[in-house]
């Protein structure tokens, strides 16, 4: 969740590192810090809050070093302020780290360091470890060997970056659980908890595995496991544009990644239709096809949005591949003895593909002996090197905290492996066809969607002051339900529920009144009027009704307050089209509340912490 910089060369890290913590401010943003090493002297500089308060500083302070680690944090021990804010340091201020994870142990270890005289200043668990690190060189360890004795003894998840006073030529990284690569520059070196960091200056990078630890000089790297034997490292080449990480001229990021859903799901089945064969051809499933046809069972696993996009699979695979599937949260699935069989295939899905409970399944899934596949938008990310096979959606970067063109293209890739299964089953070739044209349709009815927005922003207006909002929605649009509501709770912050439309009656029509708006997902499908005989029930008791239903469907206009009309497509298809008008109300409430809406308060871009 937190955001790590490095740099080491020729040049003054200072504004390297804080235009790095900037990029990587969406992965936390709750306090920032800087250290910094030259021929004369140390500094720090932490402060509570955003990168442009630590910019403030350090415009004040005027560093200038070339070496120099930064950090930009999302709290996990202790609140966040300037004291737990990182890089953490030991008594002489000559030993510097910065952290993404958790020691778990950190308690044993903050007991033993006491007993050999160490006081805490902060309440995090990075402190002990830099402490822990510091303990080894004063036993005239090298800085290497320190950081690494010090690792052997550490329980938890962690992406480390470490400099000292004592040797001022290096930098130190170590990753477990959490992502850390390094950029290859010219007579320079970087280490980022994330590549966007890093492309401005390089686009050669190494990306370090678990259990692996990097020396990094201004002109070398070499990288050893935990039990010290050297790894030899492939560096790779990022694809990554700079421009793909501004706002594109849109004032947040949330917007202008809702807006570029057309081209979204255009790349996520570009060269994948096969409409010779009415069927799909995904590269990264390549001599999978056949297991994953013939699977038992398909368990599919995530969390947040991804949770909801493997919903929707569920409906999916199951209606048209008639595979039993069984939709699971990452973060149960890693602690409950899953019972898992060889003929089960196991899918995970993940937009950053670094989510820490996802990541863990995963590993939990392979040890079990599984397929075990990846469904991911970052290239390169933990989730999806650690899978045996899989396919990208490449949604390119997304920013905004409040997942949106991910999930689509989400959805895009699990329509397409549903064809793929369905065709090597009992799907027929004009069937096959049927989809592969409505997937290709679905980019032109986006953008229509999309030029509703002003209509949109305008019903956004009438509830802006809602407590309380329910999201409801059948079949298909159950799962787009619960998506419009987390949408809606994590940028807004109004407390929003989704519902099968039907389990309304079961409780929560308790909650119906003047004051409580409903969101129908009502398009014209094969449950459409049973939805429509849940709208009436909430009508009776004089709810609030905003629809998103099909074009030409006038009969709803009657029975509802607000009506968002769409365009049609095939029942399987039609989540990628009712989530839009649902990211776009939740986006305009949150901005007409004057939130950050890129930035919503406690959370952050990839949770790589359970
Ligand atoms: O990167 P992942 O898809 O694994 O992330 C999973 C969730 O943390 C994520 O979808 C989260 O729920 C978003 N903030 C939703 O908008």
């Amino acid at each position: 969740m937190c955001g790590i910089v490095g740099y080491i060369g020729n040049k003054n890290c200072v504004p390297i590192i804080l235009e790095g913590l900037k990029r990587l401010e969406y992965r936390g943003y709750d306090s920032a810090g800087i250290a910094t090493i030259n021929s004369v002297s140390t500094d720090v500089v932490k402060c509570e809050g955003k990168v442009s308060a630590l910019e403030a500083m350090l415009n004040l302070n005027k560093l200038d070093a070339p070496l120099g680690i930064g950090h930009t944090r999302w709290a996990t021990h202790g609140a966040p302020n300037e004291i737990n804010a990182h890089p953490h340091f030991n008594e002489n201020k000559d030993l510097f780290m910065i952290h993404n994870g958790i020691i778990e142990n950190y308690q044993v270890l903050k007991t033993k360091l006491k007993k050999q005289g160490y006081n805490f200043a902060s309440e995090t668990d990075t402190e002990v470890l830099v402490l822990l690190i510091d303990s080894f060189m004063k036993k005239n360890l090298s800085l290497f060997d320190s950081v690494r004795y010090a690792l052997n003894e550490v329980e938890g998840a962690y992406g480390i970056a470490v400099i000292s006073k004592k040797e001022p030529d290096k930098i130190i990284a170590a990753r477990k659980g959490s992502p850390l690569v390094i950029g290859i520059g010219e007579n320079e070196n970087f280490i980022s908890s994330d590549v966007s960091a890093l492309i401005q200056h390089t686009k050669r990078v190494v990306y370090l595995d678990d259990n692996e630890i990097c020396e990094l000089t201004k002109d070398n790297f070499f990288v050893k496991n935990i039990s010290d034997e050297s790894i030899k490292k492939e560096i790779e080449n990022v694809t990554l544009e700079l421009d793909e990480l501004s706002k594109g001229g849109y004032p947040h990021f949330m917007l202008k990644e809702i807006m570029e859903q057309p081209d979204s799901i255009t790349n996520a089945m570009r060269g994948r239709l096969l409409f010779k064969e009415g069927s799909t051809k995904l590269g990264g499933l390549q001599g999978y096809e056949d297991r994953l046809a013939n699977s038992k069972r398909i368990i599919i696993s995530a969390c947040g949005t991804s949770w909801h996009a493997a919903l929707v699979g569920e409906y999916m695979i199951e209606q048209f591949a008639q595979i039993p599937v069984e939709v699971e949260y990452a973060s149960e699935f890693r602690y409950r003895s899953p019972i898992i069989y060889s003929d089960d295939t196991i899918l995970f899905i993940s937009q950053s593909g670094e989510t820490a409970d996802t990541l863990a399944a995963m590993k939990e899934a392979k040890r079990k002996g599984a397929l075990v596949l990846g469904i991911c938008n970052v290239v390169g990310s933990s989730i999806a090197r650690e899978s045996e096979a899989g396919v990208y959606i490449h949604a390119g970067p997304e920013i905004g905290v409040a997942s949106t063109k991910a999930f689509t293209s989400q959805l895009m890739v699990l329509a397409q492996i549903t064809l793929l299964i369905a065709r090597k089953k009992s799907m027929s070739f004009v069937d096959g066809k049927k989809v592969l044209t409505e997937l290709e349709a679905l980019p032109g009815k986006i953008k229509k969607i999309l030029e509703m927005n002003s209509e949109i922003e305008k019903i956004a207006e009438h509830f802006v002051d809602a407590k309380n909002f329910l999201y409801l929605g059948r079949g298909y649009n159950f799962p787009v339900a619960l998506e419009g509501a987390l949408k809606l709770k994590e940028i807004s912050y109004i407390h929003a529920e989704g519902y099968p439309a039907a389990e309304m009656k079961h409780g929560p029509i308790a909650l119906i009144d003047e004051n409580m708006p409903a969101v129908f997902i009502a398009p014209h499908d094969s449950i459409y009027d049973k939805v429509i005989s849940n709208i009436q029930e909430v009508r009776a008791r004089k709810g609030r009704i905003i629809a998103i239903a099909t074009e030409n469907d006038y009969d709803i206009d009657g029975l509802v307050d607000y009506c968002i009309k769409i365009p049609h497509t095939l029942e399987i298809l039609m989540p990628i089209l009712t989530v839009i008008p649902l990211q776009l109300l939740a986006y305009h409430i949150a901005v007409k509340k004057g939130l950050n809406v890129d930035q919503p308060r406690n959370l952050a871009k990839s949770v790589t912490v359970e």
